[in-house]
């Protein structure tokens, strides 16, 4: 699981790119003589075992394989081949887990039913969760429930998280157009200034979730960008903002997004400007089910090699397309420690890498849950 994750980590690809992903993946397995279906949703593809004590359920494991755009800044020999490609969300680390698991049931495969080995690519902003559903996936490989992990630094190695419910937030984004009238930086009696409407806008946006929200949900609305003007003394004509919005329950996802609305147009109308605001509904909040997380709590607490499982711990404001799959059908996404010492980088750092000492437990976890639900 090394060798490979670390030839992942060597040659990342990004959203709907994942080709020598794809290929190597099939091949291995190929090799184990599982049926894989490819082209699903792009890059992605399934891989079907089927178990050795008949008919049974069907069961769903899941690992994304996309890299994100950004400049790797490690020096060690497995480092990125290619300039501003990375993989530093450790979908390296998730698809050789799966291709371990995938391994060693293959070898021994005590149970009755299927198990569906799912790879899908672009889980960064793309949505290719949804694209393999949209493509298909459930019609064609109909299941019981779904499965998916993903590392998690700043949790100890060894350790793990499972949530009864909310996992990862809801993920929007959006852009707001605020067109006013240019005019001399030094006359702007002359104009109407978006700049002044942006900075105003700005602070006001920050009463959606300190105001109007009920204090015990959870909600972020962040302005990450400014564009407008070009120079000195000349007020422009416009100014964009651009953000993010994230949420865990539907009604404060509505919420955020009307009361956006009305500040942007009401506060702009009054400082003589006009906004326009394009809300972009990204990835639903993840959401697990609580009998399938049971039984993946079950899995981990029986499980050799498991420090502390941590049961219902905060949720994430991070996003997660694996949510799509959830809104499809029953099923659980847990957090695998991937350490908490100074050696260990978050998420999308430039300086993370994957934890390979967590490599076993991962694919130890995936065997024994299907052992759990398909076992006799
Ligand atoms: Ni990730």
């Amino acid at each position: 699981m090394t060798a490979w994750r670390r030839d992942l980590h060597a040659h990342p690809e990004t959203a709907y790119e994942e080709f020598r992903t794809a290929d190597k993946v099939a091949a291995i397995l190929q090799e184990l003589g599982l049926e894989v279906t490819r082209g699903l949703g792009g890059t992605g593809l399934v891989a079907t075992l089927n178990g050795a004590l008949g008919e049974g359920d069907a069961i769903a494991l899941r690992a994304d394989m996309d890299a994100l755009h950004l400049q790797e800044l490690n020096s060690f020999a497995h480092r990125s081949q290619l300039d501003g490609k990375m993989h530093a969300c450790g979908h390296d680390g998730h698809t050789a887990i799966l291709l371990g698991a995938a391994t060693a049931l293959a070898a021994n495969p005590e149970f009755a039913g299927k198990v569906h080995f799912i790879f899908q690519p672009a889980e960064e902003n793309e949505a290719g969760a949804r694209a393999m559903i949209e493509d298909g996936l459930f019609e064609r490989f109909p299941v019981k429930a779904v499965f998916g992990l993903h590392n998690w630094p700043g949790l100890p190695a060894g350790e793990v998280a499972v949530h009864e419910g909310p996992v990862m937030a809801a993920f929007d984004t959006f852009d707001i157009r605020i067109r006013g009238e240019g005019c001399h930086g030094g006359m702007p009696h002359l104009g109407s200034d978006p700049v002044q409407a942006a900075g105003q806008l700005i602070c006001a946006l920050q009463s959606i979730v300190s105001r109007n929200l009920d204090p015990q949900k959870a909600g972020v609305v962040s302005v990450t960008q400014i564009e407008g003007g070009h120079t000195y003394n000349v007020l422009p004509e416009e100014v964009v903002l651009r953000g993010t919005t994230r949420s865990f329950c539907p009604e404060v996802r509505d919420q955020i997004e009307q009361r956006m609305r009305q500040l942007a147009e009401s506060i702009c109308a009054g400082l003589g400007c006009h906004a326009e605001l394009c809300y972009s509904r990204r990835y639903p909040a993840t959401i697990n089910s609580e009998a399938e997380a049971r039984q993946c709590l079950a899995t981990l607490q029986e499980l050799p090699g498991v420090g502390k499982v941590h049961l219902n711990p905060p949720a994430s404001m991070g996003g997660e397309d694996f949510a799509f799959m959830l809104e499809q059908h029953p099923g659980c996404y847990i957090w695998l420690g991937g350490g908490s010492d100074e050696h260990c980088h978050g998420l999308h750092s430039p300086h993370y890498d994957f934890n390979d000492s967590t490599l076993p437990l991962g694919a130890n976890y995936w065997i024994g849950l299907v052992h759990r639900l398909l076992g006799r």
